[in-house]
């Protein structure tokens, strides 16, 4: 059999060991042909494959970002206004892959990819679909490689706002990453012991804060870490939603405040050990799928075990943080504050 392998969307730790994991059982489980597509969905437009080998494989379990390259190239997304020259971009993904060869196409991506995935099966390709993305938030799986590396570099962060924010008796703001889901910020604002944590899913009360921040200075404690997902409503659209809640704080509390905004660090660097575990078991997963011409699924962990889902039930769905979550009933115990006074 001969199989593509593509990486798409945002980048994350893990996409490499992902890789290695499809192609290595591939070719020496099943003697499979292995190769690497270009920039996500774009190589497959543009016919622009590498041969992936034991070579090629070699030394890259712990190597950030990934070697095939990405692009959020959305191929069935269509112009507003008609586009006389306009290609078909479907047709031609199609038209390519079969001129390849291809038995199978593995696309590894969030939301967004799983969904182009989906609409490719529906055209007759056979795929397959990897979950990935730092914000843990695609459909049909309890968890997704790259999230655990993220939460670790923001978990950091966070410990070490802590040590400026005691000397300077400030309150400090880090926003992080997560699209519209608060996954990351729920658990770095857990692991680094942030005082308030703000997520997309819990609507926030100003007042509520800061409050609850003062209440904080009046019981002498020296500072305070506020942790916000990039995806909370901000009133203001012009700034940052970590720059706007600083602000905020800052002029209704009389409080020192300070923003950090992490941004692109939190998808940067070598996989964390967990999320080279996780995405090696899932491209080993995939490629036993292959084998047994399981196709139209995609790879999810569910309670724990590796399993598949249909690609047409997951695809461009988001799964958002549950309000009632454990995480978020156990820190409200311990009057950790997500901005809603519960
Ligand atoms: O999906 C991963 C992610 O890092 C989100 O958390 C973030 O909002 C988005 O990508 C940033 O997109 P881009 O890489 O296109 O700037």
């Amino acid at each position: 059999m001969r199989i593509g392998i593509l990486t798409a969307g945002g980048d994350c730790p893990g996409l490499n060991a992902a890789i290695r994991g499809i192609g290595k059982t591939a070719i020496l489980q099943y003697g499979m042909e292995v190769y690497g597509i270009s920039s996500g969905f774009l190589g497959l437009i543009n016919n622009e494959y590498v041969r992936l080998d034991e070579a090629t494989l070699s030394g890259i379990l712990t190597v950030g970002g990934t070697i095939l390259g990405t692009s959020r190239e959305k191929p069935f997304n269509k112009n507003e206004l008609p586009n006389p020259n306009e290609v078909n971009k479907p047709k031609l993904i199609k038209k390519h892959y079969d001129e390849m060869g291809f038995d199978c196409l593995v696309c590894a991506g969030g939301n967004g990819t799983q969904k182009t995935a989906a609409l490719l099966s529906e055209s007759g390709m056979n795929v397959i679909g990897i979950p990935k993305t730092i914000d843990n938030d695609v459909w049909g799986t309890d968890i997704t490689f790259g999230f655990d590396s993220a939460v670790n570099i923001a978990t950091e962060a966070i410990d070490r706002l802590h040590t400026t924010a005691n000397s300077h008796k400030r309150i400090m703001v880090i926003e992080v990453m997560g699209h519209n889901a608060g996954w990351i910020a729920l658990y770095s604002g857990i692991a680094g012991g942030g005082d308030v944590i703000l997520i997309p899913e819990i609507e926030y009360d100003e007042k509520i804060i800061c409050d609850y921040l003062v209440q904080r200075a009046y019981k002498k404690k020296n500072s305070s870490i506020v942790v916000i997902a990039e995806g909370i409503r901000v009133d203001s659209k012009k700034k940052r939603a970590g720059t706007y809640i600083a602000k905020m704080i800052n002029e209704k509390t009389g409080i020192e405040t300070r923003e950090t905004i992490l941004g692109y660090v939190q998808r940067g660097g070598s996989p964390s050990p967990m999320d080279r575990v996780l995405a090696t078991q899932y491209g080993a997963y995939a490629a036993e799928l292959i084998a047994q011409k399981k196709f139209g699924v995609m790879v999810a962990m569910k309670n724990n075990k590796i399993t598949d889902v249909s690609l047409n039930d997951v695809g461009g769905k988001t799964r958002t943080v549950d309000p009632e979550h454990s995480l978020i009933l156990q820190a409200r115990s311990m009057e950790t504050c997500f901005g809603d006074g519960k």
